[in-house]
């Protein structure tokens, strides 16, 4: 996959005097079923996370508070996308190769996966990445 398929999706809001209210319907909001959910929280400051690719999974990436960036690779061009409001996500399609840093203190990264867990999807060696391509 190349950088050009990756996009910012914005998602509905919600707003009354109670607050607001934000959705993600598989297929609808984001291109694909949802087959898992998880998050990244409690950081260390300075920390990274990812720095691997996956074969198969695409990903949908929300900060649902806080802020991070997250940066995608596919081995031509790298490009940075700042995530810090809970109204819109990064779609990330599989075949690129990703790193999340800039964590800011009680962020929260919401990920919805395209696949169950399946450690051999993950490619952990760039150049093999880029050799697949
Ligand atoms: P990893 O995918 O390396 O996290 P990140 O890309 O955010 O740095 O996963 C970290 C650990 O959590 C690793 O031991 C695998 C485990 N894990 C699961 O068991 N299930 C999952 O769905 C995920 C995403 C990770």
């Amino acid at each position: 996959m190349s950088l050009s398929e990756v996009r910012i999706i914005d998602l509905p809001k919600i707003l009354d005097r109670r607050g607001n209210l934000s959705i993600i319907e598989e297929c609808k909001h984001i291109p694909f079923q949802i087959a898992r959910t998880y998050w990244i929280y409690d950081v260390p400051g300075g920390e990274k996370r990812g720095g691997h690719a996956y074969r198969e999974n695409k990903e949908f990436i929300v900060a649902l508070s806080g802020s991070f960036d997250v940066i995608l690779d596919d081995g031509r061009e790298k490009k940075t996308f700042s995530l810090n409001r809970s109204y819109y996500g990064l779609y990330v399609p599989n075949g690129l190769w990703r790193e999340m840093n800039n964590f800011s203190t009680n962020s929260l990264a919401l990920v919805l996966a395209s696949t169950p867990y399946n450690p051999e999807d993950y490619v952990w060696d760039y150049k093999a990445l880029l050799s697949s391509k």
